[in-house]
């Protein structure tokens, strides 16, 4: 059966290395996936689009896939924006409320306020996150934020954490605290970087990079258990080489070791990172390489979770990875836009 069209929400979370489609129905107050797509994303370099024809394509096979899977045709989407190009400030609105309460038009009215800031020339206001609003000096009411719904749960973002999806080609930065969003910023830098060294120390073709990474790479080599030998292709039709597990530990520590330390230190610049007593929660899929964790928690001396999607039905247990923490949190946010 052909689901309603005008009931399902899609996200669309446009990566560096993947395009991921996600479709989901609300179920009562619940919200169920029912079909997702996912293709190899090309022509993004470091979050911004490079070659529009190739990104079109991967964004066209992917929702193919999602359409095919969840029965239905998909007419909009909820996408994200991000990159090194996007960058968020904080801003304030003041107005004066008539009646004695507050209406719809005066919450429209103090975002207008806010937004009436002046930006460079070459930028422009693409979305607006209301963090908290203040009546007659009264704080604490506050809207939803919709953006790191599928992973935080909500007492870890009144009190404070740190939110951190390193994915292919960037690594973006977010601080909640008391229930709203206090910083964000993005590197351009993921695990790209990271196969690329693994490339270029093993001279390995990238995909090859890309397989033993995955399959035996571990974020830094005194975390391995034991020393194995492992089989790496050549380049150029030379016979494969014989390498020690550590070696390639070796390759990834460094890598691993610089997006995280600039994440911690845009904290520090911010003077935040004493305000995330909930630790740091890790999405993107950079963060399933082994031993990721372990070693955000000794450069973040706090402790840190992998943030896996949750909060939604259906087919759960496809998007149940941190890769899919952006798609599954723009369908979220959809749903929370539609009520
Ligand atoms: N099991 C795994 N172990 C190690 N690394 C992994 C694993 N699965 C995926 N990755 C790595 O995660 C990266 C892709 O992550 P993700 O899908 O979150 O990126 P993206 O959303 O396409 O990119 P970006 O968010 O930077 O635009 C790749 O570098 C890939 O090698
Ligand atoms: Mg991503």
């Amino acid at each position: 059966m052909m689901a309603k069209k005008e009931d399902l929400i899609v996200g669309l979370d446009i990566g560096t290395t993947k395009v991921c489609v996600i479709v989901a129905a609300p179920n009562g107050d619940s919200i169920d996936i029912i079909g997702i797509g996912t293709h190899p994303s090309r022509g993004l370099r470091k979050g911004v689009v490079v070659d529009i024809d190739a990104t079109v394509h991967s964004i066209k096979q992917a929702v193919e896939e999602a359409e095919l899977m969840a029965d239905c045709e998909i007419s909009s989407v909820y996408a994200g924006i991000a990159g090194s190009h996007i960058r968020a400030f904080n801003s304030h609105g003041v107005v004066a409320v008539k009646d004695r309460e507050v209406a719809p038009g005066d919450v429209k009215r103090v975002i207008d306020a806010a937004k009436a800031v002046s930006i460079p020339m070459d930028r422009e206001v693409i979305h607006v996150i209301p963090q908290e609003f203040i009546i007659d000096d009264q704080d604490g009411i506050r809207e939803p934020l919709a953006s790191a719904e599928a992973c935080l749960a909500e007492d870890e973002r009144d009190l404070g954490v740190c939110l951190i999806d390193i994915g292919g080609g960037t690594t973006d930065v977010a601080v909640y605290s008391e229930g709203s969003i206090k910083h964000t910023s993005v590197l351009g830098l993921g695990g790209a970087h990271v196969s690329n060294d693994i490339a270029v120390g093993l001279r390995t073709p990238f995909e090859e990079a890309e397989r033993v990474k995955k399959k035996f790479g571990v974020a830094a080599a005194r975390f391995l258990g034991s020393d194995d030998v492992i089989s790496v292709p050549s380049v150029g039709g030379r016979r494969p080489r014989e390498v020690s597990r550590k070696l390639l530990c070796e390759i990834i520590e460094p890598r691993v070791d610089e997006i995280l330390t600039l994440a911690r230190q845009s904290l520090v610049k911010e003077g935040l990172e004493d305000q995330i007593p909930s630790g740091v929660v890790l999405t993107g899929g950079c963060s399933a390489l082994e031993g990721v964790p372990d070693l955000a928690e000794e450069i973040f001396e706090t402790p840190v979770r992998i943030g896996i999607p949750c909060r939604v039905g259906g087919l759960q247990d496809v998007v149940r990875g941190p890769m899919y923490a952006t798609g599954v949190g723009l369908v979220l946010f959809g749903a929370s836009q539609d009520r």
